[in-house]
Protein backbone atom coordinates (compact mmCIF):
# COMPACT_ATOMS: atom_id res chain seq x y z
CA UNK A 1 0.00 0.00 0.00
CA UNK A 2 1.29 3.35 -0.98
CA UNK A 3 1.58 6.24 1.84
CA UNK A 4 -0.64 8.06 0.20
CA UNK A 5 -3.52 5.38 0.98
CA UNK A 6 -2.34 5.05 4.61
CA UNK A 7 -5.69 6.12 6.91
CA UNK A 8 -3.56 7.05 9.78
CA UNK A 9 -0.37 9.13 7.84
CA UNK A 10 -0.39 12.92 8.75
CA UNK A 11 0.95 14.10 5.27
CA UNK A 12 -1.76 15.81 3.13
CA UNK A 13 -3.76 14.20 0.63
CA UNK A 14 -6.14 15.15 -2.24
CA UNK A 15 -9.22 14.76 -0.42
CA UNK A 16 -7.82 16.61 2.89
CA UNK A 17 -7.84 19.36 1.16
CA UNK A 18 -11.28 20.31 0.79
CA UNK A 19 -12.51 19.36 3.74
CA UNK A 20 -9.09 21.05 5.56
CA UNK A 21 -10.57 24.37 4.54
CA UNK A 22 -13.38 23.81 5.94
CA UNK A 23 -12.36 22.32 9.00
CA UNK A 24 -9.50 24.92 9.39
CA UNK A 25 -9.61 27.70 12.47
CA UNK A 26 -9.66 31.20 11.23
CA UNK A 27 -8.57 32.98 14.41
CA UNK A 28 -6.75 32.18 17.56
CA UNK A 29 -10.34 31.74 19.57
CA UNK A 30 -10.56 28.56 17.38
CA UNK A 31 -7.14 27.24 17.66
CA UNK A 32 -6.94 24.20 19.95
CA UNK A 33 -3.89 23.61 21.85
CA UNK A 34 -0.03 25.03 21.59
CA UNK A 35 -1.31 26.99 24.12
CA UNK A 36 2.44 28.70 25.04
CA UNK A 37 2.77 29.43 21.55
CA UNK A 38 -0.49 30.81 21.41
CA UNK A 39 0.01 33.38 24.00
CA UNK A 40 2.80 34.46 22.81
CA UNK A 41 1.79 34.68 19.57
CA UNK A 42 -0.80 37.05 20.88
CA UNK A 43 1.53 39.54 22.89
CA UNK A 44 3.98 40.03 19.97
CA UNK A 45 1.22 40.59 17.72
CA UNK A 46 -0.54 43.01 19.83
CA UNK A 47 2.19 44.81 20.23
CA UNK A 48 3.57 45.16 17.02
CA UNK A 49 0.01 46.48 15.69
CA UNK A 50 0.48 48.82 18.33
CA UNK A 51 3.66 50.22 17.08
CA UNK A 52 2.26 49.56 13.28
CA UNK A 53 5.17 47.96 12.34
CA UNK A 54 5.75 44.17 10.86
CA UNK A 55 5.55 41.17 12.75
CA UNK A 56 8.93 39.48 13.71
CA UNK A 57 9.88 36.52 11.51
CA UNK A 58 8.39 33.07 12.34
CA UNK A 59 9.71 29.68 11.98
CA UNK A 60 7.53 26.66 13.06
CA UNK A 61 8.17 23.30 12.97
CA UNK A 62 7.06 19.83 14.08
CA UNK A 63 5.95 17.15 12.25
CA UNK A 64 3.30 17.01 9.55
CA UNK A 65 -0.54 17.41 10.89
CA UNK A 66 0.02 19.60 14.04
CA UNK A 67 -1.08 22.78 12.44
CA UNK A 68 1.34 24.65 11.14
CA UNK A 69 0.20 26.17 7.88
CA UNK A 70 -3.26 26.80 9.95
CA UNK A 71 -0.95 28.78 12.43
CA UNK A 72 0.36 31.32 9.34
CA UNK A 73 -2.83 32.08 8.43
CA UNK A 74 -4.23 32.61 11.77
CA UNK A 75 -0.76 34.96 12.55
CA UNK A 76 -1.55 36.97 9.62
CA UNK A 77 -5.48 37.46 10.12
CA UNK A 78 -5.37 38.41 13.30
CA UNK A 79 -2.77 40.67 11.97
CA UNK A 80 -5.16 42.22 9.59
CA UNK A 81 -2.43 41.56 6.64
CA UNK A 82 -2.64 39.84 3.60
CA UNK A 83 -1.02 36.17 3.31
CA UNK A 84 0.82 35.23 0.15
CA UNK A 85 1.71 31.34 -0.13
CA UNK A 86 4.35 29.23 -1.62
CA UNK A 87 6.84 26.65 -0.63
CA UNK A 88 10.68 25.77 -0.89
CA UNK A 89 10.34 23.22 -4.10
CA UNK A 90 8.14 26.12 -5.71
CA UNK A 91 10.77 28.66 -5.70
CA UNK A 92 13.47 27.65 -8.54
CA UNK A 93 15.39 30.35 -9.31
CA UNK A 94 16.29 33.52 -6.83
CA UNK A 95 14.59 35.55 -9.54
CA UNK A 96 11.11 34.39 -8.26
CA UNK A 97 11.38 34.83 -5.11
CA UNK A 98 12.63 38.42 -5.63
CA UNK A 99 9.32 38.99 -7.89
CA UNK A 100 7.39 38.01 -4.90
CA UNK A 101 9.23 39.71 -2.43
CA UNK A 102 8.74 42.95 -4.47
CA UNK A 103 5.24 42.38 -4.78
CA UNK A 104 4.68 42.51 -1.13
CA UNK A 105 2.58 45.58 0.53
CA UNK A 106 3.55 46.69 3.68
CA UNK A 107 3.78 44.47 6.39
CA UNK A 108 2.13 41.72 4.62
CA UNK A 109 2.92 38.01 5.63
CA UNK A 110 5.13 35.76 3.00
CA UNK A 111 4.39 31.80 3.99
CA UNK A 112 6.75 29.53 3.00
CA UNK A 113 6.19 25.96 3.35
CA UNK A 114 8.92 23.12 3.90
CA UNK A 115 11.40 25.60 3.90
CA UNK A 116 14.35 23.60 4.45
CA UNK A 117 13.67 22.86 0.48
CA UNK A 118 14.47 26.01 -0.53
CA UNK A 119 17.67 26.06 -3.11
CA UNK A 120 21.11 27.35 -1.52
CA UNK A 121 21.23 30.63 -4.23
CA UNK A 122 17.33 31.17 -3.66
CA UNK A 123 17.80 31.73 -0.31
CA UNK A 124 20.72 33.97 -0.09
CA UNK A 125 18.24 36.32 -1.40
CA UNK A 126 15.99 35.96 1.77
CA UNK A 127 18.89 37.30 4.06
CA UNK A 128 18.97 40.71 3.12
CA UNK A 129 15.20 40.76 2.77
CA UNK A 130 14.69 39.47 5.97
CA UNK A 131 17.62 41.62 7.79
CA UNK A 132 17.30 44.93 6.51
CA UNK A 133 14.22 45.00 3.98
CA UNK A 134 16.01 44.91 0.89
CA UNK A 135 17.18 42.97 -1.99
CA UNK A 136 20.67 43.12 -3.25
CA UNK A 137 22.07 42.83 -6.70
CA UNK A 138 25.18 42.72 -8.47
CA UNK A 139 24.94 44.64 -11.70
CA UNK A 140 27.59 44.57 -14.64
CA UNK A 141 30.69 42.03 -14.80
CA UNK A 142 34.56 41.93 -14.38
CA UNK A 143 36.33 45.04 -12.59
CA UNK A 144 33.42 47.44 -13.11
CA UNK A 145 30.27 45.06 -11.70
CA UNK A 146 28.82 46.85 -8.51
CA UNK A 147 26.02 45.77 -6.38
CA UNK A 148 22.85 47.55 -6.03
CA UNK A 149 20.76 47.59 -3.68
CA UNK A 150 16.59 47.60 -4.18
CA UNK A 151 14.11 48.20 -1.18
CA UNK A 152 11.22 46.36 -0.76
CA UNK A 153 8.44 46.78 2.02
CA UNK A 154 8.71 45.69 5.57
CA UNK A 155 6.71 42.25 5.48
CA UNK A 156 7.12 39.17 7.74
CA UNK A 157 8.09 36.09 6.67
CA UNK A 158 6.69 32.38 8.02
CA UNK A 159 8.47 29.41 7.21
CA UNK A 160 7.34 26.19 8.15
CA UNK A 161 9.16 23.13 8.22
CA UNK A 162 8.90 19.22 9.41
CA UNK A 163 13.13 19.61 9.92
CA UNK A 164 14.05 22.30 11.40
CA UNK A 165 17.88 20.65 11.67
CA UNK A 166 18.21 20.88 7.62
CA UNK A 167 18.23 24.73 7.92
CA UNK A 168 21.06 26.43 7.50
CA UNK A 169 22.07 28.26 10.50
CA UNK A 170 22.09 31.89 8.29
CA UNK A 171 18.85 31.17 7.69
CA UNK A 172 17.61 29.68 11.10
CA UNK A 173 19.26 32.24 12.82
CA UNK A 174 17.17 35.64 10.99
CA UNK A 175 14.18 33.94 12.52
CA UNK A 176 13.27 36.22 15.34
CA UNK A 177 10.28 34.07 16.65
CA UNK A 178 11.03 30.13 16.53
CA UNK A 179 8.44 28.00 17.84
CA UNK A 180 8.11 24.13 18.01
CA UNK A 181 4.89 22.88 17.85
CA UNK A 182 4.25 19.81 20.42
CA UNK A 183 1.58 16.88 19.88
CA UNK A 184 -1.79 17.50 20.99
CA UNK A 185 -2.70 16.04 24.44
CA UNK A 186 -6.17 13.34 24.09
CA UNK A 187 -8.27 16.21 25.64
CA UNK A 188 -7.45 18.79 23.14
CA UNK A 189 -7.53 15.98 20.12
CA UNK A 190 -11.43 15.54 21.61
CA UNK A 191 -11.89 19.35 21.55
CA UNK A 192 -10.99 19.25 17.69
CA UNK A 193 -13.27 16.47 16.70
CA UNK A 194 -15.88 17.82 18.82
CA UNK A 195 -15.64 21.45 16.56
CA UNK A 196 -15.05 19.27 13.42
CA UNK A 197 -18.31 17.52 14.12
CA UNK A 198 -20.10 19.98 14.17
CA UNK A 199 -19.07 21.58 11.31
CA UNK A 200 -19.73 18.43 9.45
CA UNK A 201 -23.01 18.70 11.10
CA UNK A 202 -22.84 14.93 12.35
CA UNK A 203 -23.49 14.13 16.20
CA UNK A 204 -21.05 12.73 18.39
CA UNK A 205 -20.76 11.46 22.22
CA UNK A 206 -18.54 12.27 24.12
CA UNK A 207 -17.02 8.66 24.69
CA UNK A 208 -17.00 8.64 21.35
CA UNK A 209 -14.66 11.77 20.40
CA UNK A 210 -12.40 10.24 23.33
CA UNK A 211 -11.92 6.77 21.65
CA UNK A 212 -11.05 8.45 17.90
CA UNK A 213 -8.90 11.40 19.70
CA UNK A 214 -6.76 8.09 21.22
CA UNK A 215 -6.23 6.70 18.07
CA UNK A 216 -5.53 9.99 16.10
CA UNK A 217 -1.55 10.17 17.22
CA UNK A 218 -2.10 13.44 18.73
CA UNK A 219 -2.45 15.14 15.30
CA UNK A 220 -5.55 16.80 14.12
CA UNK A 221 -5.50 16.36 10.64
CA UNK A 222 -5.32 12.41 11.87
CA UNK A 223 -8.19 12.84 13.56
CA UNK A 224 -10.41 14.63 11.53
CA UNK A 225 -9.89 12.12 8.56
CA UNK A 226 -10.70 9.31 11.14
CA UNK A 227 -14.06 11.31 12.19
CA UNK A 228 -14.45 11.42 8.30
CA UNK A 229 -14.45 7.48 8.36
CA UNK A 230 -16.32 6.79 11.29
CA UNK A 231 -19.06 9.66 9.97
CA UNK A 232 -19.20 7.39 6.80
CA UNK A 233 -19.94 4.36 8.55
CA UNK A 234 -23.14 5.30 10.72
CA UNK A 235 -23.91 7.14 7.93
CA UNK A 236 -24.54 3.97 5.66
CA UNK A 237 -25.98 2.48 9.23
CA UNK A 238 -28.67 5.46 8.44
CA UNK A 239 -27.54 7.26 11.71
CA UNK A 240 -26.46 10.92 12.24
CA UNK A 241 -25.18 9.84 15.68
CA UNK A 242 -21.52 8.80 16.26
CA UNK A 243 -21.43 6.71 19.45
CA UNK A 244 -18.42 4.70 20.78
CA UNK A 245 -19.25 0.96 19.94
CA UNK A 246 -19.39 2.79 16.58
CA UNK A 247 -16.24 4.12 16.58
CA UNK A 248 -14.50 1.25 17.72
CA UNK A 249 -16.04 -0.94 14.96
CA UNK A 250 -15.40 1.54 12.53
CA UNK A 251 -11.60 1.93 13.31
CA UNK A 252 -10.93 -1.74 14.21
CA UNK A 253 -12.31 -2.35 10.60
CA UNK A 254 -9.35 0.14 9.37
CA UNK A 255 -7.26 -1.75 11.54
CA UNK A 256 -6.28 0.77 13.59
CA UNK A 257 -5.50 -0.17 16.93
CA UNK A 258 -6.21 0.94 20.11
CA UNK A 259 -3.16 3.47 20.09
CA UNK A 260 -3.63 4.61 16.14
CA UNK A 261 -1.10 2.25 15.35
CA UNK A 262 -1.88 1.09 11.75
CA UNK A 263 0.08 -1.81 9.46
CA UNK A 264 2.86 0.76 8.58
CA UNK A 265 3.90 1.43 12.19
CA UNK A 266 3.81 -2.65 13.38
CA UNK A 267 6.23 -3.41 10.05
CA UNK A 268 8.49 -0.88 11.23
CA UNK A 269 8.62 -2.39 14.78
CA UNK A 270 8.00 -6.08 14.25
CA UNK A 271 11.29 -5.17 12.09
CA UNK A 272 12.99 -3.73 14.48
CA UNK A 273 11.90 -6.59 17.67
CA UNK A 274 12.57 -9.69 14.98
CA UNK A 275 14.95 -8.98 12.40
CA UNK A 276 17.57 -6.64 15.15
CA UNK A 277 16.97 -8.03 18.22
CA UNK A 278 15.44 -4.56 19.34
CA UNK A 279 18.36 -2.56 18.01
CA UNK A 280 20.36 -0.18 17.54
CA UNK A 281 19.54 -0.26 13.91
CA UNK A 282 20.72 2.86 11.61
CA UNK A 283 17.79 4.76 10.03
CA UNK A 284 18.78 3.95 6.28
CA UNK A 285 18.71 0.00 7.01
CA UNK A 286 15.70 -0.32 8.30
CA UNK A 287 13.75 1.49 5.61
CA UNK A 288 15.37 -0.87 3.19
CA UNK A 289 14.54 -4.11 5.52
CA UNK A 290 10.74 -2.45 5.96
CA UNK A 291 10.55 -0.89 1.90
CA UNK A 292 9.60 2.66 3.31
CA UNK A 293 11.49 5.85 2.60
CA UNK A 294 13.87 7.08 5.35
CA UNK A 295 11.68 10.54 5.53
CA UNK A 296 8.50 8.45 6.38
CA UNK A 297 10.00 6.98 9.03
CA UNK A 298 12.06 10.01 10.07
CA UNK A 299 8.86 12.34 9.44
CA UNK A 300 5.53 10.45 9.85
CA UNK A 301 6.08 7.34 11.54
CA UNK A 302 9.06 8.16 14.13
CA UNK A 303 7.83 10.72 15.75
CA UNK A 304 4.27 9.24 17.39
CA UNK A 305 6.57 6.25 18.33
CA UNK A 306 8.74 8.57 20.42
CA UNK A 307 6.11 10.24 22.32
CA UNK A 308 4.84 6.54 23.15
CA UNK A 309 8.17 5.74 24.57
CA UNK A 310 8.23 2.83 22.36
CA UNK A 311 11.81 3.59 20.55
CA UNK A 312 14.21 5.78 21.83
CA UNK A 313 17.10 7.12 19.00
CA UNK A 314 20.73 6.95 20.41
CA UNK A 315 23.96 7.78 18.81
CA UNK A 316 24.21 3.97 17.54
CA UNK A 317 20.56 4.13 16.02
CA UNK A 318 17.25 3.60 16.62
CA UNK A 319 16.05 0.86 19.69
CA UNK A 320 13.05 -0.13 21.02
CA UNK A 321 11.84 0.24 24.59
CA UNK A 322 9.79 -2.09 27.10
CA UNK A 323 7.26 -0.36 26.45
CA UNK A 324 6.81 -1.51 23.31
CA UNK A 325 6.92 -5.21 23.60
CA UNK A 326 4.19 -5.16 26.35
CA UNK A 327 1.94 -3.28 24.19
CA UNK A 328 2.51 -5.94 21.69
CA UNK A 329 2.50 -9.02 24.59
CA UNK A 330 6.18 -9.80 23.61
CA UNK A 331 8.68 -10.86 26.42
CA UNK A 332 10.77 -7.73 26.72
CA UNK A 333 14.73 -8.47 26.54
CA UNK A 334 17.10 -8.38 29.54
CA UNK A 335 19.52 -5.56 27.42
CA UNK A 336 16.20 -3.44 26.25
CA UNK A 337 17.52 -0.17 26.40
CA UNK A 338 15.75 2.10 28.86
CA UNK A 339 16.55 5.54 28.59
CA UNK A 340 19.72 6.13 30.37
CA UNK A 341 22.25 3.50 28.71
CA UNK A 342 24.29 6.34 28.76
CA UNK A 343 23.35 7.65 25.27
CA UNK A 344 21.23 10.51 24.29
CA UNK A 345 19.05 11.65 21.44
CA UNK A 346 21.73 12.63 18.61
N1 LIG B 1 -4.80 23.72 16.83
C1 LIG B 1 -5.75 23.25 16.01
N2 LIG B 1 -7.05 23.34 16.33
C2 LIG B 1 -8.00 22.84 15.51
N3 LIG B 1 -7.75 22.23 14.34
C3 LIG B 1 -6.47 22.13 13.94
C4 LIG B 1 -5.40 22.63 14.74
N4 LIG B 1 -4.24 22.40 14.11
C5 LIG B 1 -4.54 21.77 12.96
N5 LIG B 1 -5.88 21.59 12.86
C6 LIG B 1 -6.58 20.88 11.77
O1 LIG B 1 -5.66 19.97 11.18
C7 LIG B 1 -5.54 20.21 9.79
C8 LIG B 1 -4.07 20.13 9.43
O2 LIG B 1 -3.37 21.25 9.92
P1 LIG B 1 -2.21 21.98 9.07
O3 LIG B 1 -2.12 23.35 9.57
O4 LIG B 1 -2.46 21.81 7.61
O5 LIG B 1 -0.93 21.13 9.51
P2 LIG B 1 0.60 21.26 9.04
O6 LIG B 1 0.71 22.47 8.18
O7 LIG B 1 1.38 21.36 10.31
O8 LIG B 1 0.91 19.98 8.31
C9 LIG B 1 -6.17 21.58 9.55
O9 LIG B 1 -6.95 21.58 8.39
C10 LIG B 1 -7.07 21.83 10.72
O10 LIG B 1 -8.39 21.49 10.40
MG1 LIG C 1 1.18 22.48 6.14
Amino acid sequence: MENEDRIITSTKNLTDCEVENKLRPVCFDEYVGQSKIVENLKIYIQATKQRKDALDHVLLYGPPGLGKTTLSHIIANELGSQIKVTSGPAIEHAADLAALLTNLSKNDVLFIDEIHRLNRNVEEILYPAMEDYALDFIVGKGPSARSMRLKIQPFTLIGATTRAGNLSSPLRDRFGIVARLEMYSNEEISTIIRRSAQILEVNITDDASNEISKRSRGTPRVANRLLKRVRDFVQVQQSNIIEVKDAIKALDLMDIDHLGLDYADKKVLNTMMTKFGGGPVGLDTLAASTGEETTTIEEVIEPYLLQLGFVARTPRGRVVMSACYNHFGLPVPKNVYNGNNGDDDK
